[in-house]
């Protein structure tokens, strides 16, 4: 971690629209686990509801998926006393964070965003408000904390720029250096896990195919049904990530077992360079069920006692709350918003 005058600290966050999949898993929990793990950094985790209703969720499945995230997040290794995990609409400080971002960033850099523009496509004018001002309410997310390190996978990228630019901006406009410039940390194999139908689209929550991603609620025969009807191109494995150049399915595939097995894909093409489709798909299939099963099976469990887990949020949040009141109420002198009496 570089030096700073910030005390090293990571924040993350993920959206409650719909279920897990492995993208999000092995993306982004999988190195959250690491990076609590590793120590060194206090590690701040959210399920981010705000974010959510940005499209239309209906409550009873907002509810549901809310509570599913978290136990995603227990399960994967996530400890609720090592680190802070709780969802973003119990600490009223996010919106009111945002509100003042949304006074700072501008509208030329919100235009720029492209998960917008793909979202919105040709309907920009239909969607709301919320969704145009995220990017705003995510640097807040970040910054409420004061967070330094920001792990994400490879398509939230811009976003953390443009918390930097907020940062960076308010910061020169009051005169101040109050809010650290957060650095996005993409790595390992997995930074960008595609569409197992097309490997040029990133796999997400909300794909038209329920064929297209591995769900992390996906039982061990439909994960290997997934993988088995899964798109490649007719050529073998190669026996260098350099011939991967150009096969998008093939290299998605390596990647996905890279990161389950913890090894590079180099490492995945010395064991299995020259082999068919029909016996590496089997392969990973059974990597990937080997893998995800304690970790589907530990959801399950968890998510047959909901109050546990409200109970772990609304404890998660309380310590939430605590560090980011004094930095709302400091943006909030510096701004000038009047608050003693
Ligand atoms: P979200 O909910 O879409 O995704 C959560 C995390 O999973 C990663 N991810 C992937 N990584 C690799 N391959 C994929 N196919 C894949 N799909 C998703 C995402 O990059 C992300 O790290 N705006 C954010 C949530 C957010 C946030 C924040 C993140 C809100 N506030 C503050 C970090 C810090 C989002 O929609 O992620």
């Amino acid at each position: 971690m570089t030096e700073s005058r910030f005390a090293p600290r990571i924040f993350s966050g993920i959206k409650p629209s719909g279920g897990l999949t492995l993208g999000n898993y092995l993306g982004a929990i999988k190195r959250f686990v690491e990076a609590q793990d590793r120590g060194g950094a206090e590690t701040i985790f959210c399920v981010v509801d705000l974010h959510a209703i940005t499209v239309w969720q209906d409550p009873a499945e907002l509810r549901a998926a809310t509570r599913e995230v978290a136990a995603g997040f227990l399960a994967a290794g996530i400890d609720p006393e090592r680190s802070i995990l709780f969802n973003q609409s119990r600490v009223s400080a996010h919106a009111e964070l945002g509100w003042i971002f949304n006074c700072v960033a501008r509208l030329g850099w919100m235009n720029r965003m492209t998960q917008f523009k793909e979202k919105a496509g040709k309907n920009a004018e239909a969607q709301s408000l919320g969704l145009y001002a995220y990017p705003s309410l995510m640097a807040a997310d970040i910054l409420l904390y004061h967070a330094t390190h920001v792990p994400v996978g490879e398509d939230q990228k811009q976003h953390v720029e443009l918390t930097r630019d907020i940062a960076g901006k308010f910061n020169h406009d009051y005169g101040v250096d109050f809010f650290p410039l957060p650095e996005p940390v993409i790595e390992g194999p997995a930074m960008r896990v595609m569409n197992l139908r097309d490997g040029t689209r990133k796999m997400s929550k909300s794909g038209e195919s329920d064929m297209e991603r591995i769900n992390m609620t996906d039982d061990a025969a439909t994960i290997a049904k997934k993988f088995q009807k899964a798109r490649t191109d007719a050529a073998p494995l190669p026996a260098t990530v350099a011939e991967l150049e150009g096969r998008p399915e093939a290299r998605n595939l390596v990647e996905i077992y890279a990161a389950l097995a913890g090894i590079t894909p180099q490492a995945v093409l010395d064991r299995h360079g020259g082999a068919g489709w029909g016996a590496f798909k089997p392969a990973l299939a059974e990597l990937a069920v080997e893998t995800l099963s304690p970790v589907s099976r530990e959801m399950a469990r968890l998510m047959a006692d909901p109050t546990e887990i409200d109970r772990l949020l609304a404890r998660g949040a309380e310590r939430a709350r605590a560090l980011a009141q004094p930095i709302l109420e400091r943006t909030f002198d510096i701004v000038g918003l009047v608050r003693g009496g």
